[in-house]
């Protein structure tokens, strides 16, 4: 039995297959995602002159790491590794590289896992219903995509002080756009408006922060792409390589759920969730407005496994934004080339968005507090690009004024050299069921979850189930579904 797709309703999928022939619509399996070699050479071909953020059907294709951006094919894992010239730490950090996606940024794929069940299973009806995709930061672009060239039609919610980069971009594809008030941790206000929608049944809303194909996605997905970087590196290693860590900073609590896959691998991977200081959920029940877009929304998802969370570190944002300066003003990289720091990589330090460089921070106090070696590897992800946050380079550079060489050497000296164990709380048993116990105010008193439920989720295996053995019935419905749509 699926917890996910509860019933199966031909006649809608009729209509969506009629939509999608008429689209040129094939839609691809978790599968196909996973390992895109998999996928038909038909396929492939049509790839050829379409762009990355091109708003064609194909482009669903390329939700998978291993877009290759020289052939517009595909290759390895997009990843990325920072040297010790920039973190002072011996073990190695590798973060896999969101920006190669559609649209930028690693979303795309949760808001894929949640609408693709639904759609083939003909729960939704695109010749009816909206998607609505409610998001404090690149979730809503990526549903609004996946929606657009799957003949759905996407409303985006987000806050209104989120990137103006964000707001034109969904515009342009033709979103539905919905501003609510406040800022990045201001997650109730775009319940509210949620509820508000739901009043009209044409609306399906896709709430990441409960919608399990969001942590599924990952953890069929970007997990093996882990463990893939992993193997490489090891082997070019003389598999004398751990994999120590896996850091990522939690906004809907989906890509933070890759790490369970590593962990069937390596059951010492230590998992780490990471926050802003300025809204330390997770850390100490905290709440609060902060600048790190795309995290921190002040209450724990429905979706997140809090029982593998090991560890939790709390970031001061200004530390990042200090970072995405020093990364991205030229006098900033002029004081990394004389630090040593190779050439390649100053190039590509404009990979990482302001949440990828909070995930780079709690990356240098994990290895300082477990005391981690050089044969030590601890992964993260890049979500999304510094192409994201140009407004808010700018909004730096007025507010501060020009960039230099002394404000560099105080950039890398005090948020990078000097990230210490503070703010790092490692979380025991008890620790783990207090935040765990955190949900019921949300979900079970506010949201309509069961009491039973949230009990449930208390054992491993609620959460193997979901993550195992749902996803072979999607890609069973998805390659059903393609047939009837019969291209190629
Ligand atoms: C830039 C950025 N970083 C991090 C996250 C957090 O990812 P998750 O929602 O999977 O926890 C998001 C989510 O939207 C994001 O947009």
């Amino acid at each position: 039995m699926s917890r996910i797709i509860k019933t199966i309703n031909r006649e809608v999928i009729k209509k969506t297959v009629q939509r999608c022939r008429e689209k040129n619509v094939i839609i691809p399996t978790f599968a196909q995602m996973r390992d895109p070699e998999t996928i038909p050479g038909p396929v492939r071909s049509r790839l050829k002159g379409v762009g990355l953020w091109d708003v064609n059907p194909v482009n669903l294709f390329r939700i998978t790491w291993k877009n290759d951006i020289a052939t517009g094919l595909y290759g390895g894992v997009n990843c990325l590794e920072i040297p010790r010239e920039i973190t002072g730490i011996k073990a190695r950090v590798i973060g896999l590289v969101g920006k190669y996606f559609p649209t930028g940024a690693h979303k795309v794929g949760a808001a894929f896992g949640c609408l693709v069940p639904r759609l083939v299973s003909g729960e939704f009806d695109p010749t009816v219903h909206k998607a609505v995709w409610p998001s404090t930061g690149n979730y809503c672009r990526g549903g609004a995509f996946d929606s657009v060239i799957m003949g759905c039609t996407p409303i985006a919610i987000l806050p209104e002080e989120m990137s103006k980069e964000r707001f034109e971009w969904l515009k342009e594809i033709g979103a539905e756009v919905i501003a609510t008030k406040g800022c990045e941790s201001n997650v109730k206000e775009i319940y509210d408006k949620c509820h508000e929608l739901r009043r009209d049944p044409q609306n399906m809303i896709f709430n990441q922060f409960e919608e399990f194909g969001n942590p599924i996605w990952h953890y069929n997905v970007t997990g093996p792409a882990i463990q893939e970087v992993f193997d490489g590196l090891n082997r070019l290693n003389g598999s004398k390589l751990q994999a120590a860590a896996y850091i990522s900073a939690t906004g809907s609590a989906g890509t933070i759920a890759a790490g369970d896959y590593p962990r069937t691998l390596h059951p010492h991977i230590r998992v780490i969730a990471t926050e802003a200081q300025q809204c330390p959920t997770l850390f100490m029940n905290g709440f609060g407005g902060h600048r790190i877009e795309g995290i921190g929304d002040k209450h724990v998802p429905w979706v997140h496994n809090v029982r593998n969370t090991d560890a939790v570190a709390a970031i001061d944002d200004e530390d990042c934004m200090r970072i995405l300066r020093l990364f991205n003003e030229k006098d900033g990289r002029e004081y990394l080339k004389t630090l040593k720091v190779p050439k390649e990589t100053i190039e590509k330090l404009p990979l990482m968005g302001v949440s990828s460089i909070c995930n780079l921070l709690a990356a240098v106090k994990a290895a300082k507090y477990y005391e981690l070696g050089e044969d030590d590897v601890i992964f993260t992800i890049f979500t999304d690009s510094a192409e994201m946050y140009g407004s808010r380079l700018q909004e730096l550079a007025k507010e501060r004024g020009a960039y230099d060489g002394t404000q560099a050497l105080r950039d890398f000296e005090g948020p990078l050299a000097h990230q210490g164990q503070d703010w790092f709380r490692e979380l025991n048993y008890r620790d783990r069921k207090q935040v765990h116990n955190l949900k019921y105010y949300t979900w079970v008193e506010q949201q309509g979850k069961s009491y039973e439920e949230i009990q449930e989720q208390w054992d491993p295996e609620y959460w193997r189930a979901l993550f195992e053995d749902e996803v072979g019935y999607f890609d069973r419905l998805i390659g059903e579904f393609n047939q009837e749509v019969g291209i190629n």
